[in-house]
């Protein structure tokens, strides 16, 4: 039995880092390097393009499978869900619920793919939270490409883009911020260089863990693993890429 974990790149990465550290498994992390971004796509072809991802992952023995991807979460968990009844997903949503739950009244910043901001499973929740008037929705597609698509990470652009998002806002009327792509922690420091101190950061991957172990522990009890090892595919091979990736796991 392996765990699989997937993004469309280093976004994962956020995720996959803690449940390495707390969890003793073979894991799989496959990252889809041909067609990401998936954030500019639109909905049936992101579907489609996970599931190929799914396909390769369950192929190669996994059982479990974290979407450490929300964007590929909000297009494809569902259908994924019914159609391979016999793989339990597990994926990313934003982390809007604690956010709300602290925010005194004020407002908050949800900062997403254009994808995930478009999709029915966001405006469901923020329904569901009472949250439609209280969130103000922020893309920031580009720093998906300030990752993943140049040989280092590119934090001065990432900055500098950051920088002009925020110029027109009124940051005082917001108690805090969700990051609600796995890729945008990988830029917290610059976040949290820009934004006033008033503003908290909210990220997913401790909720995520928490749910793997909880999944692990009802479905494989006996599970035991006595070297951990993890495998990296990427769909193109990208040697800067895979450079990046153990970077990120040390
Ligand atoms: N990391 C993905 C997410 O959480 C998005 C990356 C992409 O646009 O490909 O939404």
């Amino acid at each position: 039995m392996k765990i699989g974990f997937f993004d469309t790149g280093l976004g994962g990465t956020t995720i996959f880092k803690e449940a390495y550290e707390k969890i003793d498994a073979e894991y799989i992390y496959l990252a889809d390097t041909k067609n990401s971004p998936y954030g500019v796509k639109d909905k049936e072809t992101v579907k489609n393009l996970t599931e190929n991802c799914m396909k390769i992952l369950i192929d190669s023995g996994c059982k479990i499978i974290v979407i450490a991807c929300n964007t590929a979460t909000s297009a494809a968990i569902s259908y994924l869900r019914d159609k391979y009844k016999d793989t339990i997903f597990i994926g990313a949503e934003p982390a809007i619920k604690p956010a709300l739950e602290e925010s005194n009244g004020q407002k908050i910043i949800l900062t997403a793919t254009s994808l995930t901001l478009k999709g029915e499973k966001l405006f469901s929740l923020l329904t569901k939270l009472n949250g439609v008037d209280k969130v103000s929705l922020l893309p920031l597609d580009e720093l998906v490409e300030f990752a993943d698509c140049t040989k280092d990470i590119q934090y001065d652009s990432a900055k500098e883009y950051l920088t002009k998002k925020f110029a027109n806002m009124n940051l005082s009327e917001y108690s805090g911020i969700v990051l609600g792509c796995t890729h945008f922690p990988i830029f917290k420091n610059v976040f949290e260089e820009i934004l006033p101190r008033h503003i908290k950061i909210y990220e997913p991957s401790e909720g995520i863990t928490h749910n793997l172990i909880n999944k692990m522990n009802e479905h494989f009890p006996n599970y035991h693993c006595s070297q951990k090892s993890v495998q990296l595919i990427m769909t193109e091979e990208n040697k800067d890429f895979k450079n990046k990736f153990y970077n990120m796991l040390t």
